[in-house]
């Protein structure tokens, strides 16, 4: 019996890349899932609804159960339908991951407002229009156990040249996950990120623009290696698992730290300037300590040790 059997799962964006794979995986293992795709390019233009029946039929073919869904992520109208389908289709839902994605990269200097507004539109406010009424579901009919897997990305955990917007968005999922985690704790529902890299349509050119080659049929590089961990996230074994950002690349799976305070200064009075040009050096210096602390022992390792 596979691990999610049973479930039914909405995966955004899995006509092709990452979300195709974890699709595919949640299917073998079990649920029943609806394959949302609007069949955009990368920039998020144009429309194709043969790139979700694909894997519908694909997972069907298989002897497992799928429905393809066309609307976008980047509505709520959009993110109501998509819930919808679930329900219609196979009476409830249990798994929401929230993976659909574009690119419009440009730097600040050049950016226009309609390459900010559609990345946020897609990520960002994807998240919110899918998530809302699956969360309201789970208020509601009182479900229990249901999973939330959102897509963050190192470019809004660590920033990367050229995607302010794309990294603002996913900055911002990572944030809106840690609140929907709080909020949805009461529930028995858990909600976690997966920042990934994976050569995919989305990255190949990028990395092509570096002088790199990249085989997206090499498993340790490949969207195929981002499934596992999702459908871990996905099931029962990860009840007790929440508010977490698992960093999935390059055959490494990573727990990543989140915002604390690493050094602490307190006044009983409002803090001068004189004091700050004290205090302030020695939190950069602690900062510096703690990351290189950090980079001693985070590096890839066997299981085994
Ligand atoms: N590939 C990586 O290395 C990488 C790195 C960091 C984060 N991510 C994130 O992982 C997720 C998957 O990326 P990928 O590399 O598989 O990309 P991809 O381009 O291969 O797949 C994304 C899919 O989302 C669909 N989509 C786009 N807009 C949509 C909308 N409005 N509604 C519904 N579907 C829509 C596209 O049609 C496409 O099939 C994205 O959220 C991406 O930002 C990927």
């Amino acid at each position: 019996m596979g691990v999610l059997e049973g479930k039914v799962a909405i995966v955004t964006g899995s006509g092709r890349g990452i979300g195709r794979e974890i699709a595919l995986m949640f299917a073998r293992e079990g649920a029943k899932v609806v394959v949302n795709d609007l069949g955009a390019e990368v920039d998020g233009e144009g429309a194709a609804q043969n790139i979700a029946d694909e894997v519908a039929a694909e997972i069907k073919g298989a002897g497992g159960e799928a429905v393809a869904s066309y609307d976008s992520v980047a509505t709520v109208e959009g993110g109501e339908a998509i819930f919808k389908t679930a329900v219609d289709t196979f009476g409830g839902l249990d798994i929401l991951v929230n993976n659909a994605g574009i690119l419009r990269d440009r730097t600040i200097f050049k950016m226009t407002e309609a390459e900010w507004d559609a990345v946020i539109a897609v990520h960002l406010k994807g998240h919110y229009c899918c998530t809302v009424p699956f969360a309201r579901y789970i208020k509601e009919t009182n479900r229990r156990g249901c999973r939330i897997i959102n897509f963050s990305s190192g470019s809004g955990l660590r920033g990367n040249f050229g995607q302010s917007n794309y990294g603002a968005a996913k900055a911002g999922v990572a944030g809106f996950s840690r609140v929907l985690a709080l909020e949805l704790k009461k529930f028995g529902c858990t909600v976690n990120v997966i920042s990934p890299a994976a050569a995919t349509r989305m990255t190949i050119p990028l990395a092509e623009a570096r002088g790199r080659t990249v085989d997206p049929s090499d498993i340790a590089r490949g969207p195929q290696q981002i499934a596992p961990a999702v459908t871990w996230l996905a099931s029962e074994k990860a009840q007790e698992v929440t508010g977490q950002i698992f960093g999935v690349a390059r055959g490494n799976i990573s727990i990543l730290q989140q915002p604390v305070a690493i050094k602490t200064y307190h006044s009983k009075t409002l803090w001068t300037l004189d004091e700050l040009d004290r205090a302030m050096p020695n939190l950069v210096q602690a900062k510096r300590e703690h990351d290189a602390a950090v980079k001693e022992h985070s590096g890839p390792r066997p299981l085994e040790d």
